[in-house]
C-alpha cells in the first residue's frame, strides 16, 4: 500500500558536507532499488525527511534509520496511506535549510527557525514542498 512517512531527527555529531553526501548516495541507491521516493532537508541542527513508497518497505527503512548512529532523537511526525506521491521524480532530493528561509519557517510553524520536531505532518510536508524547487 502506497504510504508516506515523515520524521525529524538530530545529527548525533556535527556532519560535514561529505558525510551528508554519503548519506544521500546510499539513500538514492537503495531507494531506487526499493521504489522509494522523497526529500531530505538538513540545516546542521536537524533533519526532516519525507519518504514515500510501499508501507512494508518504509517500515523496514525506518527500522534501519532508527539504528543509524549518525542521527538520533527520531520523531515520527506522520505515517499513513496516500493516493499519490509528492516526490515521484526524486529517489531522495536534498535541500539545505538556512536562515534565508526564515519566512518559510514562519509560514509553516510558530518559529522562525528550522524546528521540524515541533511541526505537524501536514505543515512539514508543505515546508518540504516549498523547498523542493531548490532541491538537488
Ligand atoms: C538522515 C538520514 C537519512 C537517510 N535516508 C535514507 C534513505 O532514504 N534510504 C536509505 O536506504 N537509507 C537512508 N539512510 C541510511 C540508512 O540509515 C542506512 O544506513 C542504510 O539504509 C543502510 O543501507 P546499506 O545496508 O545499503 O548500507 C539515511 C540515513 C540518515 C542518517
Amino acid at each position: 500500500m502506497l504510504s508516506r512517512l515523515i520524521y525529524s531527527s538530530e545529527p548525533a555529531q556535527a556532519l560535514d558536507d561529505q558525510q551528508v553526501m554519503a548519506i544521500l548516495a546510499t539513500a538514492r541507491r537503495n531507494n531506487e532499488r526499493d521504489d522509494i521516493t522523497g526529500m531530505l532537508v538538513f540545516d546542521s541542527t536537524a533533519f526532516l525527511q519525507v519518504i514515500e513508497g510501499d508501507r512494508e518497505k518504509l517500515s523496514k527503512l525506518y527500522a534501519a534509520l532508527v539504528l543509524d548512529t549518525r542521527h538520533h532523537k527520531l520523531t515520527i511526525l506522520g505515517m499513513g496511506p496516500i493516493d499519490e506521491r509528492e516526490f515521484s521524480s526524486w529517489q531522495m532530493g536534498f535541500a539545505a535549510a538556512h536562515t534565508g528561509h526564515r519566512a518559510l519557517f514562519l509560514k509553516h510553524s510558530t518559529s522562525s527557525r528550522f524546528e521540524p520536531h515541533r511541526m505537524t505532518a501536514s505543515a512539514a510536508l508543505a515546508l518540504v514542498k516549498d523547498l523542493a524547487p531548490a532541491a538537488s
